[in-house]
């Protein structure tokens, strides 16, 4: 029999209205519109307000209902929605689950995974799993977070490079020689004192010390983050192409994550790929973590046409990182 692939069917997303402009970061710490725009390449970032009381179920609810819309999906038919976040609405339950229940998921095992920024590439190598074992034929992956509720805006190290998005993909299990074709993923947890978050966990629960320290926000040493980025990228990317015999000319699009303008540059210098060729969204999302890879996808859907090969490549937190390679499943509608 033939193999199973785990193909993309349909791409969708979500950011909330709010639109918070560089000035406006620059009126709350000591930055400018110019060294936000030319050191790390965002203009603008998406902001869900605090007064709208929901967190990141409420961004993927809304993904989700425009892919119900846009594949014709009947939600009863998902089997398994695996959600990566690092800004769950809760704790606990998983934010998978309180999704799946406001879009009518009701057939579905749910659950939520943590791996930072690398989190909708891990997700997708889990769907892939579950569909080319033959159990699975409709995994929903949602990817993304809300990035600003665990931002410090009096750290001007930090709070301009963040925003808030979802996406949302559906898998289907195919006999094609599409989809998911690929993927080596990493971790190296002595990256935690790079990048963390110190408090809200077993360690350090939330105290009142806990808080008056601040330390239920984002910390990171940005210049080592930095590097690491660049070079496990990019190595994960000329790994995964190397292993699959893809020249730079096969390779239609890079989808990289988007946490910096010059990263996303720097890699495809050592990839040695067409710029061109990188998507970028940067600039009106900011890194909005597990978001960023399906927020590209969602706006360059109407570009991609049935058998482009991509390489979706990531770095985050843990750290976590990799390389996907697939091959897209349908043309523009
Ligand atoms: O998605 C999760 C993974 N995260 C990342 O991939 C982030 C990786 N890191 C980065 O993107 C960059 O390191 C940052 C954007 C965070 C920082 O850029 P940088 O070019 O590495 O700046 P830096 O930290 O080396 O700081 C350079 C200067 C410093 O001033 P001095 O010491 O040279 O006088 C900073 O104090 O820029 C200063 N600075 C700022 N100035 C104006 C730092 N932040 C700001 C700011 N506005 N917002």
């Amino acid at each position: 029999m033939n193999k199973i692939n785990a193909v993309i069917t349909g791409v969708a997303g979500y950011v909330p209205n709010y639109i918070m402009t560089n000035q406006e970061i620059a009126e709350i710490v000591d930055t400018t519109d110019e060294w936000i725009l030319s050191r790390v390449g965002i203009k603008e970032r998406r902001v869900l307000k605090k007064e709208e009381g929901v967190g990141v179920s409420y961004l993927a609810t809304k993904a989700m209902q425009e892919l119900i819309r846009k594949t014709n999906l009947d939600p009863m038919d998902v089997e398994a929605v695996i959600f990566a976040t690092t800004t769950p609405d809760y704790v606990f339950p998983n934010s998978a689950a309180l999704t799946a229940e406001k879009t009518g998921m009701k057939n579905a095992l749910c659950f939520d995974i943590s791996a930072a920024c690398s989190g909708f590439i891990y997700a997708l190598e889990i769907a892939s799993g579950f569909i080319s074992c033959g159990k699975y034929k409709k995994v929903v992956v949602l990817s993304g977070d809300v990035l600003t509720s665990i931002t410090n805006y009096k750290d001007r190290n930090t709070c301009p490079l963040f925003g808030d998005g979802c996406g949302a993909v559906l898998l289907e299990a195919t006999h094609d020689d599409l989809g998911i074709i690929d993927s080596i993923l990493k971790a190296d947890g002595a990256g935690f004192k790079y990048l963390h978050q110190k408090a809200g966990g077993s360690v350090h629960p939330a105290s009142l010390e806990t808080v008056e320290r601040n330390e239920h926000t984002l910390w990171q040493e940005g210049k080592v983050v930095f590097k690491y980025a660049v070079s496990k990228m990019s190595d994960a990317c000329t790994e995964i192409m190397e292993k699959n015999k893809l020249s730079k000319d096969d390779i239609q699009w890079v989808v990289p994550h988007q946490a910096n303008l010059r990263i996303i540059d720097a890699v495809a210098h050592r990839m040695g790929i067409d710029p061109k060729k990188m998507m970028v969204n940067i600039e009106k999302y900011g890194n909005t973590s597990a978001g960023t890879i399906p927020l590209c996808l969602w706006d360059w859907e109407s570009k991609l046409k049935k058998g482009d090969k991509l390489i979706l490549t990531a770095f985050g937190a843990g750290f976590t990182w990799g390389a996907v390679y697939l091959k897209w499943g349908y043309d523009p509608k």
